[in-house]
Parts: structure tokens; sequence; C-alpha cells
């Protein structure tokens, strides 16, 4: 299957061309100097990224999606090209990281109003704000919880409490449910749609799952490495909400083998 051109209508059934860009990443590469030398992580990569997409980055391990991601959220500077961020730019965005990089000696809660305290923003008033989030992803009663004392599920939980808290406008995930037991993951991938559905952010999501990225994504968009490049960008047109059960269907499997031999076929020229 040919990678399905970019339709009229996206999966939420609004006209593409209405939505305007959220992000603008145009040409852009990075290289690393290490002791070894000069590593190139991404050699140049453009893409639009729409208001209100979902969109998901799926490469092999060391392609550079966090690199993408983190240049994204201005943590670390492209060596070229340029990154254009709209709406509230940088205050507008949340990040979830590789690892939940929770503070262990700050409670739960503590933890969510993070960002808060960051910003210098009052966070008594980000209270309630903070209690609802954790009760919508069932972390009700653990509040007062030190991270180690839960599991790693409930810790991805709160790091998405966290990320969503000062209600951005773009929400960046890297890997968030990565170490997660495939029951989890799947609980966390229908709460991730339901708020999504709900709240229309913009979202950029890493992941190596096919499943994962078919399931939650607009578009999901193929990297290779060495350098990181984008080697194909996949639009997923099925209607929200979206059930576990869609993955079993014909057409998801059309979707998940195109993606599975894209990778295969990079996969393999990096190999000879
Ligand atoms: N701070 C750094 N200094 C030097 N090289 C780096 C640095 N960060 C990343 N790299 C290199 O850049 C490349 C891309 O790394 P990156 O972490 O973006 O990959 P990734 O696609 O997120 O991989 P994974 O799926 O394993 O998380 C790798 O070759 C990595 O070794
Ligand atoms: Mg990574």
């Amino acid at each position: 299957m040919a990678p399905a051109a970019l339709s009229k209508t996206s999966a939420s059934g609004e006209p593409e061309t209405a939505r305007s860009p959220a992000i603008e990443i145009d040409a852009v590469g990075k290289i690393y100097e290490s002791s070894d030398g000069a590593v190139t992580a991404l050699g140049s990569v453009s893409i639009d990224i729409r208001e209100g997409e979902f969109i998901s980055l799926l490469g092999p391990s060391g392609c550079g999606k966090t690199t993408l991601l983190r240049m994204i959220a201005d943590l670390e500077k492209p060596t070229s090209g340029s990154i254009r961020l709209h709406g509230r730019g940088l205050d507008g965005l949340g990040f979830v990281f590789q690892r939940d990089v929770l503070v262990n000696w700050r409670t739960v809660l503590d933890n969510v109003l993070l960002p808060i305290d960051f910003k210098n923003k009052k966070p008594k008033a980000y209270r309630d704000k903070a209690m609802q989030l954790l009760a919508t992803f069932g972390l009700k009663g653990f509040e007062n919880k030190r991270p180690w004392e839960l599991s790693g599920g409930m810790r991805q939980r709160a790091a998405i409490c966290r990320a969503l808290i000062d209600d951005p406008q773009l929400l960046l995930m890297d890997e968030p449910f990565g170490a997660l037991d495939a029951l989890t993951r799947d609980e966390l991938n229908v709460e991730l749609q339901a708020l999504w559905q709900r709240t229309r952010k913009t979202a950029v999501f890493v992941t190596h799952s096919i499943t994962e990225a078919v399931f939650l994504s607009d578009r999901v968009v193929v990297i290779s490495d060495k350098p990181g490049r984008i080697v194909d960008i996949l639009e997923i047109d099925y209607p929200r909400p979206r059930s576990l059960n869609i993955r079993e269907e014909p057409k998801f499997s059309r979707y998940s083998r195109h993606l599975r031999e894209v990778l295969d076929r990079h996969d393999a020229a990096r190999k000879v």
C-alpha cells in the first residue's frame, strides 16, 4: 500500500486547509560534537505540524526522535534550519520525558505543580486543577504519596498530569509508555486519546510501537537513521473515538504492514 495521500478532511472531520501550522520545521539538522568526533543526529528534516493534530514519530533507536522533540521544545538548538512555534510558543508547551523524571522528595501533587513553580506562578491557584487532573488519570488518593510509592504506569500518569498542568497548546511526549506492560499501555492509550479528543491539543508523540502510532495518530512520520531523516508520512484515516478493537481490522493491519515494510526497507539498506 502506498502512503495515503493527504486527504481533504482529517480524522477529526475538519478540513485540513482550515488548520494552520502549529509547528513549522524547516530543513532542521543537528550535529552533536562528542569526544569521538561529530555525530550527525539529524540530516535535514522538514514538516509542518498542524494545529490540533496528533502526530507520531516512529523510528529505530538512535534515529534522532528525542533530538527532534528537544529542539521543538528549545532544550537543544538546531545546527541548521529553523523551527517556528505558533500560538503561545514555548509558554504553551508541555513535555513528557522518555523517563518520567519525577522528583523523589516531592509528593505526587507537588510534582504535578512543578512547572508552575518554575514559571513563578502561584501553586495554590493551580491546586484544584492538579487534583482534577490526578483524578482524571486515576490517581485520586495518591496526591500525597512520593513517586517511589507508585507503579510505573502511575508514575507516567503523574508525568502526563504535570505536562498538562498549565494547559499547554502543544504536548510533546517522548515514549511515555515505552516501559509499561501491554495492558497498562493499552489503557493509557485510550486515556490519552480521550484527553486529546476533549482538548484538541497539538500532540507530537514518539514511539517504537507501530500499533500505538496507528491507534493514536492523524499522521505517522517514519524517521530513518544515519543521518536521521523523514522517509515516510502515513495519514491514518480512522474516525474517533477509536476503540482498541480496530487493531483487529484489515485496514489497521494494512497501515501497520506498510509502516513495518518502510522500517524494514530502511533497516536493510542500513545494513548493506
Ligand atoms: N548529547 C549528545 N551528545 C552526543 N551525541 C548525542 C547526544 N544526544 C544524542 N546523541 C546522538 O544522536 C543520535 C540521536 O539520538 P536520539 O536520542 O535523538 O535518538 P532516539 O531516536 O531518541 O533514540 P531512542 O529511540 O533510543 O530513544 C544518536 O546517535 C545519539 O548517540
Ligand atoms: Mg529517544
